[in-house]
């Protein structure tokens, strides 16, 4: 029986996808390396060091570490200055309603992201409150598809894994909750997934009521 959803943040609460390309797309235009939706769609899910390596393999000439974290705080510079523009409005559509309703059927309800920016983004879209817990990219060692975050997420809502449903869009976030032993729920690009126990197109079918809680 499942007593608590865990949200990955960037794409499932809020669509964060077109700043971090705006912001990767500078860091690669500077160096001249190629970079595209395509790509950028591969660092769904994924850290910012770990996004950087992806778009750095396509680069002719190898960075030393320090030169790597100057590019990743560049980067985290420029995105954080486009998070600004976000507010309430940037909320995908449904969430509110959902969160609502979970909260109604008492269904405990944590965010589990990768991003180490995800208390300032829900701070800009003012649900930084409506969370019973929130576990980020600050809190965990090892990156999605590795099970930490979503495991730590659990334990903070005092539940056990197999208690906890975890609503993702990307494949790596997926992977990350199967590797949890919880039940994934892909939506958006991951509503392609073959690991998801269930996909969506969008979190607003979630609130075709307890469908996804009775079917369990
Ligand atoms: C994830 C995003 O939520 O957070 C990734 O899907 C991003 O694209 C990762 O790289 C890390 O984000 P941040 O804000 O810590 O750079
Ligand atoms: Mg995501």
């Amino acid at each position: 029986m499942i007593k608590g959803v865990i949200f990955d943040l960037d794409g499932v609460i809020v669509s964060t996808d077109d700043l971090h390309f705006e912001a990767w797309q500078f860091i690669a235009n500077q160096e001249g390396i190629p970079f595209d939706r395509t790509i950028n769609h591969q660092l769904r899910g994924v850290s910012r060091m770990e996004s950087l390596e992806i778009i750095l393999s396509r680069a002719s000439k190898v960075y030393s570490n320090d030169e790597k974290q100057s590019l990743a705080t560049q980067k985290n510079e420029f995105y954080v200055r486009l998070l600004d523009q976000l507010s309430e409005a940037d909320i995908l559509p449904g969430v509110k309603e959902t969160i609502r309703l979970l909260k109604q059927q008492n269904i405990k309800i944590a965010i589990g992201s990768s991003s180490k920016n995800a208390r300032k983004i829900l701070k800009k879209i003012g649900l930084l409150d409506s969370f019973d817990a929130i576990i980020d990219g600050n809190d965990i060692t090892y990156s999605k598809p590795h099970p930490e975050v979503f495991i730590k997420a659990g334990q903070a809502l005092g539940l056990k894994p197999e208690q906890c449903a975890v609503v993702e869009d990307a494949e790596a976030g997926i992977l990350a909750a199967k590797n949890a032993k919880m039940f994934a729920i892909g939506i958006g690009p991951a509503s392609l997934s073959k690991m998801a126990d269930k996909t969506l197109l969008g979190i607003n079918e979630l609130l075709v009521g307890q469908a996804f809680l009775d079917n369990k």
